[in-house]
């Protein structure tokens, strides 16, 4: 994590911040800053100290999209042997929370980077957009997908087949945002959130998102019999315990993560 080169990465207490930080190409996710990008992510979710993560750019830009200069002389089969999106899958089975702090553009990878997110607070000024078709392409890192399950279809299709992008207030309207804060603010809102979060049980909060995102990929029976399992799981945690104790004892609960 020393020799970082595309970000910068800082911890308060139990949150650890993930700025993606090639700002003259507008945070362009290469190879090399998403290879960095999913390498931290996973070492920080075994670190025991860490409990919430924060992912952020900078003011002008979350990220453009995948780099451009990067692929447009790639052939189809280089573009399947990089197998890029290996790496987006690892960030998909991170177990802690992610909170994207969104300022400025998020465009296509980058859109779909901050779909990756659990939670995602934006700037007034952020901007989502799918402009891949614009390129000649379409979305490969999720885009169709998480795009469509968060706004719904017509406006999904309205934004991937005409490469359209939408102000923060419409991504909060359509239910793509948590939260449209001032840009001064945006950050540490997000830092807040991961803050609140990190102070509740590590171990419910880890099979409640787990429980979450399982409901993309099941039918209502199967999610439910999993959120039941993960719900009688915890029942097996000091943790447990101890919040129903001290709700009875009229006192604040202390986690253990176990
Ligand atoms: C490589 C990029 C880039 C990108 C910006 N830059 N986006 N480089 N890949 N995606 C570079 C520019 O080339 C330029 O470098 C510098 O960043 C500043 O960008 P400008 O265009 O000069 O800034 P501005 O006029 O303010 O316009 C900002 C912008 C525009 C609206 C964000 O840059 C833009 O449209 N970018 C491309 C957005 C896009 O199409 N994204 C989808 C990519 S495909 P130089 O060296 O010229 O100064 C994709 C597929 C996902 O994401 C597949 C899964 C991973």
């Amino acid at each position: 994590m020393n020799d970082l080169k595309n970000l910068i990465v800082s911890r308060d207490d139990a949150v650890a911040t993930i700025q993606l930080n090639r700002p003259k190409a507008m945070n362009a996710l290469n190879i090399e800053i998403m290879t960095e990008l999913v390498d931290v992510l996973e070492e920080l979710d075994q670190d025991v100290d860490i409990r919430a993560f924060v992912l952020t750019g900078n003011e002008r830009a979350f990220a453009a999209g995948a780099d451009i200069k990067e692929m447009a002389d790639a052939t189809a089969v280089e573009m399947l042997m990089r197998d890029q999106f290996a790496r987006w899958d690892r960030i998909r089975k991170i177990k802690k929370p992610i909170i994207a702090a969104v300022s400025g553009f998020a465009l296509g990878g980058g859109c779909e980077l901050v779909m990756h997110a659990d939670i995602i607070i934006a700037s007034e000024t952020a901007k989502f957009g799918q402009p891949e078709i614009l390129l000649g392409v379409m979305p490969g890192a999720g885009g169709t997908q998480r795009l469509t399950r968060a706004v719904g279809k017509t406006l999904a299709m309205e934004m991937i087949l005409t490469g359209r992008q939408i102000t923060a207030e419409e991504a909060l309207r359509a239910g793509l945002v948590n939260k449209v804060v001032p840009v001064e603010f945006y950050l540490e809102e997000a830092q807040r959130m991961a803050r609140e979060i990190a102070a509740q049980p590590p171990i419910a909060v880890r099979l409640a998102k787990e429980a979450i995102l399982r409901s993309f990929d099941t039918t209502i029976e199967m999610g439910l019999e999993f959120e039941r399992k993960n719900f009688y799981l915890l029942f097996a945690s000091e943790d447990m315990r101890e919040g129903m104790k001290a709700f009875i004892d009229k006192r604040k609960a202390e986690w253990k993560g176990k």
